[in-house]
């Protein structure tokens, strides 16, 4: 990473700490931190940690195939960029909302990936997403936050007019500060609102925040495409449980019924494998991403994925999984846990 350009263009935003752990940041927002004491961030990273590999060295038949199909995208290995918004207060003025968007999408189309785009109060948040995505002839997925109704579906409007199949919602933004110090507002609703408002769109729709178990099952009753198991990278309700532990028994109540995602504190290709062995079908990174972009743009975002793919792949063989096939059938038996 071009760590001193990131330094440069993140300061007094992100320490672009060598190890993204979420100490140095804890209760930057807006910037880069999670909520409050940072403890939700914090413990996203600290318990994947926790886990380790078992390893295996005669038990690959041939070299791994991380390929997957996901959301009608053939992607080259299981991870996606977290959708991040509001480069000019989150990260400083240095790199426009245009040029960050364009970064992570156009970076993750050139390794074969999806760049995810977010949304804020101020509409060029995601009018930059919208645009990126169009420019990358539709490789990458929207997220839009779950707005009053008005504002909602002047935002949905935007994904329809770039031809999006799929978008994504953030429906643990509820509680987001960021939305709250810029002037945005959003109505709290039941799962039958969700399922009626989901019911009336011309997308499938991808949905982000849930930490539960019994939410993760009503996702499936709204007729979702997928949900992504996150606490918004600690950024929502500060001591909140970890991501990673909170995985699996989301997992068991989906039962294969819909894909299940997760992000928070994936930090390598390690880290993701961990959670795919947890019974994850696809992995987010986030802050990363972002560092990556803010020192080199598209290509900080590219050289970026080829060593998390390097690191996946490393440890998809040495773990004896061909496919991804395979990595699910041996699921947590790749894990092991001190405690
Ligand atoms: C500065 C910042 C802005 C974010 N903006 C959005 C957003 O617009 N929409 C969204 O769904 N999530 C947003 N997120 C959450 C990320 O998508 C993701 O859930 C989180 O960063 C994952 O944790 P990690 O950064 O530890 O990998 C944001 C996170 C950060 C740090």
């Amino acid at each position: 990473m071009n760590r001193e350009k990131a330094l440069e263009n993140m300061k007094g935003f992100c320490n672009v700490c060598p190890i993204c752990d979420g100490r140095a940041c804890a209760g930057q927002i807006p910037g880069m931190g999670g909520v409050g004491s940072g403890s939700s961030f914090i413990t996203n990273v600290s318990d994947l940690k926790e886990y380790k590999l078992n390893m295996k060295v005669m038990s690959c038949e041939t070299e791994p195939d991380p390929s997957i199909e996901l959301f009608g995208f053939n992607l080259s290995f299981p991870l996606l960029a977290a959708p991040i918004g509001g480069a000019s207060f989150n990260m400083s003025k240095t790199v426009t909302e245009d040029e960050y968007a364009k970064a992570i999408v156009d970076g993750c189309k050139s390794r074969g990936i999806i760049g995810c785009t977010g949304d804020g109060p101020q509409d060029y948040g995601c009018k930059a997403g919208f645009k990126a995505i169009e420019e990358a002839g539709g490789a990458g997925i929207p997220f839009i936050k779950p707005w009053e109704d008005e504002l909602l579906l002047e935002r949905l409007e935007g994904a329809k007019a770039i031809g999006c199949e799929y978008i994504g919602m953030d429906i643990d933004s509820i509680g987001l500060i960021n939305v709250k110090v810029n002037g945005g507002s959003m109505p709290t609703r039941n799962a039958a609102q969700y399922k009626e408002l989901i019911k009336k769109l011309p997308f499938k729709v991808i949905i982000k925040g849930i930490m539960d178990p019994d939410e993760a099952d009503k996702c499936v009753d709204m007729g979702v495409a997928g949900i992504i198991v996150s606490n918004h990278g600690g950024r929502i309700l500060d001591h909140s449980r970890s991501t990673v532990s909170a995985l699996p028994e989301i997992v068991k109540a989906v039962n294969g019924r819909i894909p299940v995602l997760v992000d928070g504190g994936v930090r390598s290709g390690f880290d993701m494998l961990k959670m795919m062995a947890l019974g994850a079908d696809a992995v987010l990174i986030g802050r990363p991403f972002t560092t990556n972009a803010m020192g080199d743009l598209n290509n900080g975002v590219g050289k970026y994925i080829d060593k998390i793919k390097y690191q996946f792949v490393q440890s998809m063989l040495l773990t004896g999984c061909s496919s991804l096939d395979e990595l699910k059938e041996k699921g947590s038996s790749i894990l092991y846990k001190s405690k």
